[in-house]
């Protein structure tokens, strides 16, 4: 039976270039002839009815704009069998056949979940993190790269002026990516990521001391959330060096602001191939980006795969940083 009602909801932590897939989901859906709801607050608004129907102008203006107009949460409520079914009853009452959700694993969960309820629905991977295994990219993580090597510029001009070093700590809880772009193109001395076993003795201060012998007298060291501890390390390079050294969080300045043009083009993409899956009757799909092409797979597929670490790209800031 063709879709005459898709809803679309974000989830999980926001991330820049949401709006931009609301938009073509919308946009695509309508010009479709379809009827689009807007659900507010991830699946909180099909436990609550806390929907919308949206029409063409509902989504202008929104292209450039961080965040998410249709706002997100974790919900627990849903991540329950009776949650479950709530929400497919809402999708019933209101005659959506199809669900397009933004997030990440998460929310592909609850995709599956609702799914298995009769409700088709397609993911896209929508967070700063890339930590996706189905897909090489996640909307949000260039913005979220570039505004991170903005912040890292201008914490450069001061350790520079004084001759120290700094350690910044980038997002990705599980997933070293911003890390090390971030990393790579600030020039950082080291980077620490999750995805690789570190000793500060040798993968900090001696590749400090060996720049160091070569004049360099400022230094950043970038450290992903799931290293953590920056205080700490900062306060352990200061006394084995002598150099002295300032940690900063970046925290979540790196998932607000206008997304950067490849998170927008993506977003669009990405939400025009979800909603042509769902006019085509498939559910249980995330959408996803493979060698730049926009694929899509099985939920429960996709959920099992595993991520890889890029190993050449972190040997080349090795190589490099010195
Ligand atoms: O998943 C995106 C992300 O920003 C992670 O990098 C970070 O670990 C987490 O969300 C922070 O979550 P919250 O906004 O709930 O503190």
């Amino acid at each position: 039976m063709a879709a005459r009602a898709i809803a679309v909801l974000t989830s999980g932590g926001d991330a820049p270039g949401m709006n931009a897939a609301v938009r073509a989901v919308a946009r695509t859906a309508l010009s479709q002839g379809l009827r689009v709801i807007g659900v507010h607050r991830g699946y909180n608004g099909l436990l609550n009815g806390d929907v919308f129907e949206m029409n063409l102008r509902s989504v202008s203006d929104i292209i450039h704009r961080g965040g998410t107009i249709l706002y997100t949460a974790r919900s627990e409520e849903y991540n329950t069998p009776a949650g479950v079914e709530k929400a497919a009853q809402t999708c019933r009452d209101l005659g959506v056949d199809g669900v397009v959700v933004i997030g990440g694993d998460g929310s592909f969960r609850g995709a599956r979940d609702l799914t298995g309820q009769g409700i088709p629905c397609v993911g896209i991977p929508g967070t700063i993190d890339n930590d996706i295994a189905c897909s090489d990219y996640t909307v949000g993580f260039d913005t979220a790269m570039n505004t991170a090597m903005e912040m890292v510029d201008r914490i450069r001009d001061t350790a520079q002026s004084h001759d120290r070093c700094s350690v910044v700590e980038v997002m990705g809880r599980r997933c070293g990516d911003i890390a090390l772009e971030t990393g790579i193109a600030v020039g950082a001395t080291s980077i620490l990521v999750p995805e690789i076993p570190y000793d500060l003795d040798r993968d900090v201060i001696e590749r400090m001391r060996f720049t160091q012998s070569s004049g360099k007298k400022h230094f950043i060291v970038i450290v992903a959330e799931g290293i953590g501890g920056v205080a700490d390390i900062a306060k352990y390079i200061e006394e084995k060096t002598g150099i002295e050294t300032r940690a900063t969080v970046l925290g979540h300045v790196q998932r607000g602001g206008s997304p950067t043009l490849r998170d927008r083009v993506v977003a669009s993409a990405m939400g025009h191939h979800a909603v042509d899956l769902i006019t085509k009757g498939i559910g249980n799909r995330v959408v996803a980006m493979q060698g730049g092409k926009i694929v899509d797979f099985d939920i429960t597929e996709a959920l099992n795969m595993k991520r890889h670490f890029d190993k050449d790209l972190y040997e080349v800031a090795l190589n490099i940083s010195i």
